[in-house]
């Protein structure tokens, strides 16, 4: 080993590396070591995806006459390519579910703040990435799902304000779903995509292992930190290992799913596009809160299309998000900034109840389903979700801004428990947010009190 290493160093210059890797620590103390950890199970998903991904190539082949056929003989033919499909529909899942968890840890740590901003920006789109594959996958069977909840799925870029009609054509590969779209979304999918995703997630890395990891708010002291080598890197191995374990158990348990709408995966039968499309088609689940957020929106409104309204409204919300690192100012000076926190939790909410609406849960399990015990059901949920989190923060952490998340709550309750409608609940919970905002603007001294050393 210590020749090879020789050998390569004096080629390549290893030393300063290896030095590097000795001497690199990662911050403890100031709040749980856990947060640390998922990033390292999102690249051990994101890996799974690309080992699996590449076993269905052997046999997947695109095409109108070829793509449902190859996808059956995997699970009905190659030996054990039932196995290889499922793990990689259930990894795709758990990939998102720790990319969620992993955003919004490092959220709540406020670790996007100088100079971790391109930390935050690369992750931010490796997250649209992650989507993209989602939606891009989905089509691949060619089976009646994945072809209607395409043709829904990409019919909603025609509401993308000015260049609508442009997207979807290109998508498409022409006005409707058919084997141009296959090859547009298979030619995404395996190549345009990954080769994209791999150096994002190459630059996300290097800015992380140049920057080190965020130590906690207010900590800037460097106190010693876990030797990354070897004993982070041991326990993220550990972890990686039990990430193994549940997605074998998972995949081989549930080979098509848990059967809940948009976290399934059983092959049903060939697409035919000029089948009548079944209603109650719905994406997979993390699309699920744009998808009830369209349905929320009247046919018009102030002067736009329901659906262009309703777009914008995400692309505002996304860009908010995307740009969080230079609108905290108060992270920016290492300050606790509570009203940022409160940002995320609104955020929580307002997208976990959407979901909900979406899952048509309380909704008796009717073919159509009654819409306001949905609603009514998904806001009791959503409002004991907000009053746990409300005691969390103020009793545990003395946060005192609530005025986001306390207006997230207020739309959900109109909504559910009085019946208004979701768009006017939305309007009275702005506007309270801006009555909240001028009352701290106006009153006198500090909006919300500096905390400094204690968790953001
Ligand atoms: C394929 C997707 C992603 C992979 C593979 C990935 C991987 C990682 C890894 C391994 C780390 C270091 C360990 C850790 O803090 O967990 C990290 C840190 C970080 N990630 Fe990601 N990440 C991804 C997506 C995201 C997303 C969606 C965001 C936010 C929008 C994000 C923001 C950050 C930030 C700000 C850090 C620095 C954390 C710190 O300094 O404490 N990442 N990521």
């Amino acid at each position: 080993m210590s020749r090879a290493f020789d050998w390569l160093d004096k080629r390549y210059g290893l030393t300063p590396l290896v030095d590097f890797l000795k001497h690199k620590e990662v911050p403890v103390g100031g709040h749980s070591m856990v947060w640390y950890y998922l990033g390292g199970t999102t690249l051990f998903f994101f890996a799974s995806q690309v080992c699996t991904g590449l076993l269905l190539l052997l046999f997947y082949q695109p095409g109108e006459a070829t793509a449902y056929e190859s996808i059956r003989f995997i699970t009905t033919k190659v030996p054990f390519g039932w196995l290889v499909r499922s793990l990689h529909c259930w990894s795709a899942h758990l990939m998102i579910v720790s990319l969620i968890v992993h955003m919004f840890s490092t959220f709540f740590l406020k670790a996007y703040r100088p100079p971790r901003e391109l930390s935050w920006v690369t992750g931010f789109v490796l997250f649209m990435l992650a989507l993209g594959f989602g939606f891009s996958g989905y089509l691949l069977p060619w089976n009646e799902l994945a072809f209607f909840a395409t043709s829904v799925g990409t019919d909603s870029m025609k509401a993308v304000p000015g260049i609508g009609d442009w997207l979807l054509q290109v998508l498409r590969g022409g006005t409707d779903v058919s084997a141009q779209t296959l090859y547009r979304f298979f030619a995404l999918h395996v190549v345009a995509l990954p080769l994209i995703t791999v150096g994002l997630v190459g630059g996300h890395l290097l800015f992380i292992q140049r920057q080190g990891m965020a130590p906690a708010m207010g900590t800037h002291v460097a106190r010693r930190g876990l030797r990354f080598f070897p004993d982070f890197l041991l326990r993220d191995l550990l972890l990686w290992l039990l990430c193994l374990i549940l997605l074998a158990t998972l995949a081989v348990s549930l080979p098509y799913g848990p059967g809940l709408p948009g976290v399934e995966w059983e092959l049903g039968k060939k697409a035919n596009p000029l089948a009548p499309a079944y209603p109650g088609i719905k994406p997979e689940w993390y699309f699920l809160w744009v998808y009830q957020l369209l349905k929320e929106f009247p046919p018009h409104i102030l002067g736009m299309e329901g659906p262009q309204a309703a777009i914008l409204l995400v692309s505002v919300m996304l860009g908010i998000w995307a740009a969080v690192p230079w609108l905290d100012r108060r992270a920016q000076r290492d300050e606790s900034s509570t009203a940022f926190s409160d940002l995320g939790v609104a955020a929580i909410l307002f997208v976990g109840y959407l979901t909900l609406k979406a899952w048509d849960i309380g909704g008796k399990g009717l073919k159509v389903p009654d819409t306001f015990a949905v609603a009514r059901a998904t806001s009791i949920i959503t409002v004991i979700v907000a009053a746990a989190i409300f005691a969390l923060r103020r009793f545990a952490y003395q946060h005192r801004f609530f005025l986001l998340s306390g207006a997230a709550t207020l739309q959900i309750a109109l909504h559910g428990f009085l019946r208004v409608s979701y768009l006017n609940a939305g309007i009275v919970s702005v506007l309270l947010i801006a009555a909240g905002f001028a009352y701290l603007r106006l009153r006198p001294g500090p909006s919300v009190p500096p905390r400094l050393g204690v968790a953001p």
